[in-house]
């Protein structure tokens, strides 16, 4: 009755950002994002008949904040008459700061727990089930680039290109490490609800994930990084236009996409995007990735970098 899985965070390029379905969790759009390769988190789950209630221990700490998130989704998975259980997690990167923690931590507890119980799940059912619990998790259970289409009244999570059919590296520049001010959710049903530019926002997602996939395929970097960048400011300006506006940017934010901009001037293969969150995602191509770190880090404001290739989706960890 236990299992350890373990699963990387993505990262968007084109961006989930409002709901169609709240009790669901059903996005209002599809999304196209490429998971990291050296970000991680690790998940065991063992349900036990003897136990009173679930527990849950985050990097050596037991952490009551999160455990409701993770016991619903285990109920999702088991029923809410399952045993109880232990999960324990540790994450080599920093929780609740834009770096999509929910996507590695969802993903990872998702398939631990159906291997727990010997629950032989489809790709469709673990995506349903992990995008529950946090929409782009979803897309952490594959590798390399990733699509979480719309389909009918359900999603359908692919892998468009593998991780080594097109190298990509992600240098993250982090200006900021404490817990974010607004979570995601809540941020995203104050765009739904209130920014004038939602609706176009919705309308336009197609075109905009018809030009990525088409970029991916020809491998096109500069498109990508134009749709990308588009798609990303986009976001960000619907919730400037919200009431309460939602401004995740810092100072350091915006000089990290001079940055990014100053390279592009010199004709690096580089790109930004940023999530619900002040950390600035510059993906480049491999050759690129000294220069870009070393900008970056070099850019006031900016506490640390981290560089890391694309990778695998979630697998069981063959000790557990
Ligand atoms: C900006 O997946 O964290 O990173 O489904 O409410 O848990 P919930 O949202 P979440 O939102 C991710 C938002 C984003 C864009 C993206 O990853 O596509």
């Amino acid at each position: 009755m236990q299992a350890t899985a373990i699963a990387q965070p993505n990262i968007a390029l084109i961006k989930y950002w409002g709901k169609r379905d709240l009790d669901r969790n059903l996005p209002a759009v599809g999304s196209i994002s490429i998971t990291l390769r050296d970000l991680f988190t690790r998940m065991h789950v063992a349900f036990d008949e003897a136990l009173a209630a679930d527990t849950l221990v985050v990097n050596d700490a037991p952490d009551a904040a999160m455990l409701p998130r993770l016991a619903a989704c285990l109920d999702r998975i088991a029923g809410e008459a399952r045993p109880r259980a232990h999960i324990v997690s540790t994450c080599n990167f920093p929780i609740a700061a834009g770096l999509a923690s929910s996507a590695s931590s969802f993903a990872a507890l998702t398939v631990a727990a159906a291997a727990a119980l010997g629950r032989e799940l489809d790709a469709g059912e673990l995506a349903r089930l992990a995008g529950q619990a946090s929409g782009s998790s979803a897309r952490s259970l594959f590798g390399g680039f990733v699509e979480l289409a719309n389909v009918g009244d359900d999603i359908e999570v692919t892998n468009i290109c593998e991780a080594e059919a097109w190298p990509m590296t992600v240098v993250i520049a982090i200006t900021e490490t404490g817990p974010k001010p607004v979570g995601s959710s809540e941020a995203m049903e104050i765009s739904r609800r209130t920014s004038p530019f939602y609706a176009s926002w919705v309308e336009q997602q197609a075109d905009d994930l018809a030009k990525a996939r088409a970029a991916i395929a020809a491998h096109d970097f500069g498109a990508l990084k134009s749709v990308s960048e588009h798609n990303c400011l986009k976001m960000h300006s619907i919730m400037w236009a919200s009431r309460p506006p939602v401004v995740y940017w810092n100072a350091a934010t915006l000089r990290c996409l001079e940055t990014v901009r100053g390279l592009q001037a010199d004709g690096v293969p580089v790109f930004f995007t940023i999530d619900a969150g002040p950390q600035v995602k510059a993906v480049c191509l491999p050759e690129a990735a000294g220069t870009v770190a070393a900008a970056l880090r070099a850019t006031d404001g900016v506490r640390n970098i981290m560089t890391t290739g694309l990778g695998p989706g979630a697998r069981l960890e063959a000790d557990s």
